[in-house]
């Protein structure tokens, strides 16, 4: 890293205040007064402000959980009507977290909690086109025909949505389990792409955001997600 940014990443003073340290000299690397303005500090290296070491600070831990959403709970950090929120079921978890984007109250699944606010823009962000998983148990007979106007792409009042990918799971006397992944997420898509195509959707459930999935994670319990699952949300979010 750049000396003056080193400097300014430490807190000590804005780079261009820096510069100006470095060229009075009152700046040095492993004991020897700075001549170099361009210096990258390297690991290890020893810098010094007026005889003072500066120390980066610590690198912050951040945190980030998966959980099973069930219905009835609102998402959001609290509900000014008092009714539950997520943040109720997240018991005994480290930093000031929030929920990445959200499920409506009457949706149950995946719901991702974090406190890192980078990493929830960078996710939820609408350019980023995360793929979405549901699995809807909807009011008739869904059709293959039907499940095309979904995949293409279907007017939901102003806004057409963009190609999805839907599978027909099982039918079932008069419901049909459809699954559907979308990359967008207006307010109540999912409930209203079914809608425009007719029909009702009786349950809703988010099983998979990205590579990160649902699976057998029980109803109102949560788990951390891991490693590479939160690399690969970041990966995913930058294409
Ligand atoms: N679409 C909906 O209609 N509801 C949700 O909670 C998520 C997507």
């Amino acid at each position: 890293m750049r000396i003056n940014k080193y400097i300014a990443a430490a807190g000590v003073a804005s780079r261009r205040k820096a510069d100006e340290m470095i060229a009075s000299g009152r700046v040095k690397v492993n004991n020897m007064v700075l001549r170099e303005p361009g210096y990258d500090v390297m690991e290890g290296d020893l810098v010094e402000v007026d005889g003072k070491p500066v120390l980066q600070p610590e690198g912050k831990q951040y945190h980030y959980y998966a959980l099973h959403k069930p219905v009835g709970y609102v998402t959001t950090v609290s509900d000014e009507k008092g009714r539950p929120t997520v943040m109720d079921l997240m018991t005994e978890v480290e930093g000031r977290i929030f929920p990445v984007g959200r499920l409506d109250i009457d949706t149950s699944g995946l719901l991702i909690m974090t406190d890192d606010g980078s990493f929830a823009y960078k996710v939820s962000h609408p350019k980023h086109e995360q793929g979405k998983t549901y699995v809807a148990r909807v009011q008739g007979t869904f059709n293959e025909s039907q499940a095309r106007w979904l995949r293409k792409g279907i007017d939901i009042g102003g806004f057409v949505t963009s190609p999805a990918e839907v599978t027909i799971l099982k039918e079932l006397p008069r419901q049909t389990v459809v699954e559907l992944t979308i990359h967008e997420g207006k307010y109540h898509q999912v409930r209203r792409m079914f809608k425009a195509a007719g029909f009702k959707v009786l349950e809703l459930q988010r099983i998979a955001i990205g590579d990160v999935r649902l699976g057998r994670l029980a109803e109102g319990h949560y788990r951390r997600l891991k490693r590479e699952e939160i690399d690969s949300l970041l990966k995913s979010s930058k294409k």
